[in-house]
């Protein structure tokens, strides 16, 4: 059976650092609340890169460090929740940018499980041999859908990019993706959630009064979330997925070497590496500097790792997330 590999990887972060500090001359917080509570020091917050730029930097990063030309790429799934537009896609976009004439290029929405939603998507074309090369891009400019006067979310998250380019393996060849699990719970939707646009036509009443109606204001399109309850979706499905993926995969936990999981908080890896008996060191954390990068982060995490030689030829590594739906999943690697 064709597996699919990981042949590159690229990353993206604007160069606005802005610390605990900084965000505390906004909001009524403070650089120890922050940090005790999360872990994050300081995030990446767009002055000028659009949603657009960041995934077609990672994406241009990826694909060098694949060693391809651009067209060769004949699939691009682009997991973003802060699009630029609704049309066309982001993948779209950067695909008419990197020249990549013909290839599929979509959009998917699955929040912060978004990369490992778009990776899995993606490997089933790999697999079925429909497509042999695709690139993923996790990006998203989280900061314009934030309420700045809102310190319970505004200090949690960063804007940026992460990109992988995959391929089919070689025949009889174990490397790559050996299992995946993807699992949603929509009765769970309002403890994380950011309003698009209300019904508005000239055939229902006035849009104001429509607007009111549905309990829309003028911050309906910013993420509005239920701290607690998402830590302990996060910790339990997390946890579960985990231990799951290594079951499917017929390997023990000791046999992981590393475990690349969605950046949100700090305390939440911890919480899931005592669960799972995996010490805290095989998780990968880069969330003190670039907080919660949300579709992007597990690919920025991954292009970090890949670069600073944490990952080994033949190490077993995990990539797991969980987000807004509520949705999550993990992905079990050989890393080639
Ligand atoms: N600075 C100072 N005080 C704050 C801040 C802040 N930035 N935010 C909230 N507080 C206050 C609250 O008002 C509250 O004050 P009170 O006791 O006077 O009422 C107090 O701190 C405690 O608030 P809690 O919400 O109970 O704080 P908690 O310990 O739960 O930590 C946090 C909040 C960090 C958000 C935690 O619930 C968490 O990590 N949840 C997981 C959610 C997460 O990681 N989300 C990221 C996005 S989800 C995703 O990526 C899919």
């Amino acid at each position: 059976m064709r597996r699919t590999v990981i042949i590159g990887t690229g990353s993206y972060a604007p160069d606005n650092i802005i610390s605990n500090d900084d965000i505390a001359k906004l909001v009524d917080t403070s650089d120890e609340w922050i940090s005790s509570r999360t872990g994050i020091k300081e995030r990446r917050i767009s002055s000028k890169d659009t949603t657009t730029d960041m995934a077609y930097e990672a994406a241009k990063a990826a694909i060098k460090n694949a060693d391809i030309n651009p067209e060769d790429i004949d699939l691009i799934i682009c997991a973003t929740i802060t699009p630029d537009y609704f049309m066309p896609s982001a993948a779209c976009m950067v695909q008419g940018r990197l020249k990549v004439d013909g290839a599929a290029a979509f959009d998917l929405n699955a929040a912060c499980t978004g990369f490992v939603y778009a990776l899995v998507t993606a490997s089933q074309f790999i697999e079925t041999g429909m497509y042999n090369k695709a690139l993923v891009i996790g990006v998203d400019a989280i900061s314009k859908i934030l309420d700045w006067e809102d310190r319970s979310t505004c200090v949690l998250f960063g804007d940026g990019a992460g990109a992988v380019v995959l391929s089919a393996s070689e025949a009889g060849d174990n490397k790559g993706i050996i299992t995946s699990i993807l699992s949603s719970d929509g009765s769970k939707h309002s403890i994380l959630q950011c309003e698009a646009l209300p019904i508005s036509n000239p055939y229902v009443v006035p849009a104001a009064q429509s607007m009111q109606d549905m309990g829309f204001n003028k911050k309906s399109s910013v993420i509005r979330m239920e701290g607690q309850e998402v830590f302990k979706y996060a910790v339990r499905n997390v946890s579960a997925l985990i231990k799951e993926a290594i079951l499917r995969a017929d390997l023990r936990a000791e046999d992981i070497s590393c475990i690349i999981s969605h950046q949100a908080n700090s305390r939440i890896i911890e919480a899931v590496a005592k669960n799972c008996n995996i010490p805290s060191s095989k998780f990968f954390m880069n969330l003190d500097r670039y907080g919660n990068t949300s579709s992007a982060s597990i690919g920025i995490a991954l292009d970090e790792a890949s670069r600073a030689g944490s990952l080994s030829k033949g190490d077993k590594v995990i990539l797991v997330g969980f987000g807004g739906g509520m949705t999550s999943g993990a992905v079990v690697l050989d890393w080639s």
